[in-house]
C-alpha cells in the first residue's frame, strides 16, 4: 500500500555554502537517525548511523566498543555503486549515545567522520512527551556537471508533525570541523533541495548540512530548533560531455519520492524501481536503504532499467521510519535522487482474553469483544473476505487456514512465518479509515529444511553462479566425509512410505555390496546457493550405452534409490539398493544432472522437485537454475580394501545465459534464527493489534 505524504510547509534557512574537495579517507556521506530513550528521560538516544565511504569497503573495527549498546549489521552484500570515481560502499550500525553529542567517528582503519547532534531532550508541550527529532534520508553519492544545473531534492519527515529545516553546517557552532564556502551550492527554503547552478570546475565536494525540526506555531524569524541532525552528502562534478537533459528519469510502477509504505510485522513489501534512460544505457541503479533489504540485479530492456527491492520486517530494534533511496548513474549522467519511507507501524499490546493457537493446518483466533471499543463485528475480515470469521456475544471467533484465507508465508531467518491480518472493512464511502488492523502471525522454526536451505543471506557474487565444479563420490553406508549423516540416515520421502528401509549394519561376504551412498558435490559458495540434482543414469559401460534410470527429477525412479537428508545444502547423498540396478557386473558408471538454484525473492526456497505441491508453484520468473551434467568413473561394486570412491570431476562451464540474482540480505542481531530446532508444532510469538484511529495521520 502506497500512501502518499506531501511534507508540510518546508522552511529551509537560507546557508552559506560550504563545500570543500574531499580527500580520500572521508565519508561520500553520512546520516544519524536518532530515537530518543524515554527511560533515560531523553538524555540518552539510540543512534541509527549509516556512512558510505569509498572501496574497499571499511571494516567495523572501532565502531562498537565491549560492553556498550552497539549493534553493527554486517552484512555479505552491502549497498555499493560504481560511481563516481573507483565505486562506494555503506556501512551501517546502532549504538547509544547521549542526546548531545560531538565525536569523530572511525570506521575501520582510515574512514573517519566527523559528528555534531543535538537531540534534545525537549518536550512536546500537547500532548507532553519527548521530541522526536526530525528523520532524514541520504541519498547515494551525488553527480553533477559542469555547466548544467542540477536539483538534489532531499527527503526528510518528522514524527511530531515539525515543521523541518536543511541548513548547511557552520563551524562557529561547532557543527562541523572545517567548512569552506563556496557559491555555487544553495539550499532551496521551501523543498528542502539542494541546488547547483554549474558554475564550479570538476571535483568532488563534501556538502554537510543539519536538519533540524521546529515547533509549528512559531514565527520563522524567532524560533529555536528543538533538534539538529547532522547529513553529510558528497558532490562530484564531471566534465559534460552531452546535453544537460538527458537524465534518466523514474517511470513505471516507482514509487512518488516521499511516499510513505507503512509495514505490518511480518510483512513483505514490495518495491519496483524502473528508469527511462534515452541517450545512454542505465548503468547500475544504486540503492541506500535499511539493513536486510533484498535488491533484485538490474534488469535492462531498451531503454529501461528495472530493480525490484523486497523487505521483510522482522523482529528488529531499528528506529520507525526506515529511509530508502535510490537513484540511477549512466556512464557520464545521474538521475535525481529519490527516497520513500518504510514505516513499521507500531503496534499495541493485544487485549487481554486473545488467543491465538497454531496448529499445523490452523491459526485459531479467540478475541474478547469487551475489549473493543465501537467494534462492529459483521465489518471484521481476513485477508480473504470469504474466510469466515464467526461470533457469539463476548467473542470473536477464526480459524484461519495456513493455506487459504490469504495467508501469507514469509520466512525470518530459520523460520517460517505465516501471517493474516483481521481488519474492520467498512463498506460505506463515509468512513475511509479501518478501526482495527490485527496482523497475527504463526511462527514455525525451520523443520528438517533448516540450515542454508532457509536462511536468508546473500549471494557473495553477483549474476553468476561463477565457476563451479560438481563431483560425484560413492562410500559405503557409514563412511566418507558424510558418515555421520549416513551412519544412521534420515531419508527424505522419495518413496511410498510403506516402503521400509533396513539400515545396513555390514557387508555381507557375498560378492556385491547391497548398498552405496551417492554422494553429489559442488563448491559453490554462494550461501543462497542450493544444489539439485535432477535425473542420475547408471551403467556398465563408460559410454552410458546401456542405461538404467536411478533417480528421475530428484525423485526415485523405482524402489533401489533413497536420499539421505544433509544440512549442507551444496552435498546431496542418495543411497541406492544394489540389488535393484541391472548392472551384472562388478564395475558399474554414474551420470547426473544436476543444478544449481538460488532463488530471487527472500521468501522461497528453491521447489522440491520430488514434492508435488511445491513444484506445482509457478516460481519461473524467481528461481534461477542451470543444470550440468556430471559422470563418475567407473565404481566398483564389491568390497575393497581400497577406498570406495572413484571420483570424476566434471568443472561446469561458465554459465552463459544472464543469471541474475543479487539480493541483499543483511544479518542483523534481532533475528538471530533460532539453532537446531527440533519442535514441530508452531509457537506462537506474536499477536500484535493496532487501533488505528488517527494512525493514517503520521
Ligand atoms: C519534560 O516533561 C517532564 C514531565 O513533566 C519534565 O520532568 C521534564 O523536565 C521536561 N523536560 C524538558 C526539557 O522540558
Ligand atoms: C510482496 O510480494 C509477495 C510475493 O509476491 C506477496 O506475497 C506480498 O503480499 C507482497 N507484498 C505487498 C505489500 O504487496
Ligand atoms: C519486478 O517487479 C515487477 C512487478 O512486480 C515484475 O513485473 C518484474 O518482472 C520484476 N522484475 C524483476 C527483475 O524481478
Ligand atoms: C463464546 O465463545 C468463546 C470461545 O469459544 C467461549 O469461550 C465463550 O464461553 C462463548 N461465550 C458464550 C456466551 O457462549
Ligand atoms: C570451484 O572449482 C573450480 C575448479 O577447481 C574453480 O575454478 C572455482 O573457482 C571453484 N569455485 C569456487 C566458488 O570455489
Ligand atoms: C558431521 O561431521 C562434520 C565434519 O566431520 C561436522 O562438521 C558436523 O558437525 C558433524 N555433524 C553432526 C550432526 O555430527
Ligand atoms: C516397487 O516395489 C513393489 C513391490 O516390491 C513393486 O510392486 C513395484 O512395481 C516397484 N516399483 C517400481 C517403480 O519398480
Ligand atoms: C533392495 O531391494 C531388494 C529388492 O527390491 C529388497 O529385497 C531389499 O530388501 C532391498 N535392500 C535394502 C537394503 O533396502
Ligand atoms: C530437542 O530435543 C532435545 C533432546 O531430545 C531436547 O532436550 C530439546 O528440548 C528439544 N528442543 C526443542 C526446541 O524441543
Amino acid at each position: 500500500m502506497l500512501i502518499r505524504v506531501f511534507l508540510g510547509h518546508l522552511v529551509v534557512a537560507l546557508g552559506l555554502l560550504l563545500p570543500y574537495p574531499v580527500c580520500e579517507a572521508t565519508t561520500l556521506g553520512a546520516v544519524v537517525n536518532v530515537v530518543p530513550l524515554e527511560k533515560s528521560g531523553g538524555n540518552m538516544v539510540r543512534a541509527h548511523y549509516t556512512v558510505i565511504s569509498a572501496l574497499p569497503c571499511p571494516t567495523f573495527s572501532g565502531v562498537c566498543q565491549t560492553g556498550e549498546d552497539c549493534v553493527v549489521h554486517t552484512t555479505s552484500l552491502p549497498y555499493t555503486g560504481q560511481k563516481p570515481a573507483s565505486g562506494w560502499c555503506v556501512r551501517q550500525w546502532q549504538r547509544t549515545i547521549p542526546s548531545n553529542y560531538r565525536a569523530n567517528v572511525n570506521l575501520g582503519s582510515n574512514v573517519n567522520v566527523f559528528l555534531f547532534l543535538w537531540a534534545g531532550p525537549s518536550n512536546q508541550s500537547n500532548p507532553l512527551r519527548l521530541n522526536q527529532p526530525p528523520y532524514c534520508s541520504l541519498p547515494p553519492p551525488l553527480r553533477a556537471r559542469v555547466n548544467c544545473l542540477h536539483h538534489f531534492p532531499l527527503t526528510v519527515k518528522d514524527l511530531d508533525g515539525d515543521t523541518v529545516l536543511c541548513r548547511f553546517a557552520q563551524a562557529d557552532l561547532g557543527e562541523c570541523l572545517d567548512c569552506p564556502q563556496y557559491n555555487f551550492l544553495k539550499m532551496e527554503e521551501e523543498t528542502c533541495t539542494l541546488l547547483y547552478n554549474g558554475k564550479s570546475s570538476a571535483g568532488q565536494y563534501s556538502v554537510q548540512l543539519m536538519v533540524e525540526d521546529f515547533p509549528r506555531q512559531t514565527q520563522t524569524n524567532k524560533r529555536k530548533a528543538l533538534s539538529s541532525i547532522p547529513l553529510h552528502l558528497s558532490l562530484t562534478v564531471e566534465e559534460a560531455s552531452s546535453s544537460c537533459t538527458a537524465e534518466p528519469v523514474t517511470t513505471g510502477l516507482t514509487p512518488t519520492g516521499g511516499a510513505t509504505i507503512y509495514v505490518l510485522p511480518y510483512e513483505q513489501i514490495n518495491v519496483s524501481v524502473t528508469f527511462h534512460s534515452d541517450l545512454e544505457s542505465v548503468s547500475e541503479i544504486v540503492v541506500v536503504g535499511p539493513p536486510g533489504l533484498f535488491r533484485t540485479a538490474l534488469d535492462t530492456k531498451g531503454s529501461l532499467a528495472t530493480m525490484n527491492l523486497t523487505w521483510i520486517r522482522s523482529p528488529n530494534n531499528l528506529p520507525p521510519l526506515l529511509p530508502l533511496c535510490f537513484l540511477a548513474n549512466t556512464n557520464s549522467l545521474q538521475s535525481e535522487p529519490r527516497c520513500v519511507w518504510l514505516y513499521q507501524r507500531q503496534m499495541e499490546t493485544f487485549p487481554t482474553g486473545t488467543e491465538l493457537t497454531c496448529g499445523k493446518t490452523e491459526m485459531h483466533l479467540v478475541l474478547p469483544i469487551s475489549t473493543l471499543k465501537n467494534l462492529i463485528v459483521s465489518e471484521l475480515q481476513l485477508n480473504h473476505p470469504s474466510c469466515s470469521v464467526t461470533s457469539n456475544s463476548t467473542h470473536v471467533m477464526a480459524s484461519i487456514s495456513l493455506t487459504g484465507c490469504g495467508t501469507k508465508r514469509v520466512h525470518s531467518g530459520s523460520e517460517m512465518v505465516y501471517t493474516n491480518t483481521l481488519r474492520s472493512v467498512r463498506n460505506t464511502v463515509i468512513s475511509r479509515q479501518p478501526t482495527l488492523i490485527m496482523p497475527i502471525a504463526c511462527r514455525f522454526p525451520g523443520v528438517e529444511t533448516k540450515g542454508p536451505r532457509y536462511a536468508i543471506n546473500m549471494p557473495s557474487e553477483q549474476e553468476t553462479f561463477g565457476l563451479v565444479k560438481f563431483w560425484l563420490e560413492f562410500y559405503r553406508p557409514g563412511e566418507g566425509p558424510m558418515a555421520n549423516r549416513t551412519k544412521i540416515p534420515k531419508f527424505r520421502h522419495l518413496l511410498p512410505s510403506s516402503q521400509r528401509v533396513r539400515r545396513e549394519t555390514s557387508v555381507r561376504t557375498a560378492s556385491r555390496l547391497d548398498t552405496l551412498d551417492l554422494h553429489v558435490f559442488s563448491n559453490t559458495s554462494l550461501d543462497r546457493a542450493e544444489l539439485m540434482v535432477g535425473k542420475c543414469m547408471e551403467s556398465e559401460t563408460e559410454d552410458m550405452a546401456d542405461s538404467l534410470c536411478i533417480l528421475d527429477q530428484g525423485c526415485s525412479a523405482g524402489n533401489g534409490t533413497l536420499e539421505i537428508l544433509t544440512s549442507t545444502s551444496t552435498v546431496r547423498v542418495f543411497r541406492i539398493n544394489l540389488s535393484t540396478i541391472k548392472t551384472k557386473g562388478t564395475m558399474m558408471y554414474v551420470e547426473c544432472t544436476v543444478y544449481l538454484c538460488v532463488t530471487t525473492r527472500p521468501s522461497q526456497k528453491c521447489p522440491d522437485q520430488c514434492d508435488r505441491a511445491s513444484s506445482n508453484q509457478v516460481m519461473v520468473d524467481s528461481v534461477l537454475t542451470r543444470s550440468y551434467t556430471v559422470r563418475s568413473g567407473s565404481v566398483s561394486l564389491v568390497p575393497t580394501t581400497a577406498a570406495l570412491a572413484t571420483t570424476t570431476v566434471v568443472p561446469a562451464t561458465t554459465p552463459t545465459g544472464t543469471i541474475s540474482t543479487t539480493a541483499a540480505p543483511t544479518t542483523t542481531a534481532s533475528n538471530a534464527p533460532a539453532e537446531d530446532s527440533n519442535m514441530t508444532v508452531g509457537v506462537v510469538l506474536a499477536v500484535i493489534h493496532v487501533l488505528l484511529q488517527g494512525l493514517l495521520h503520521h
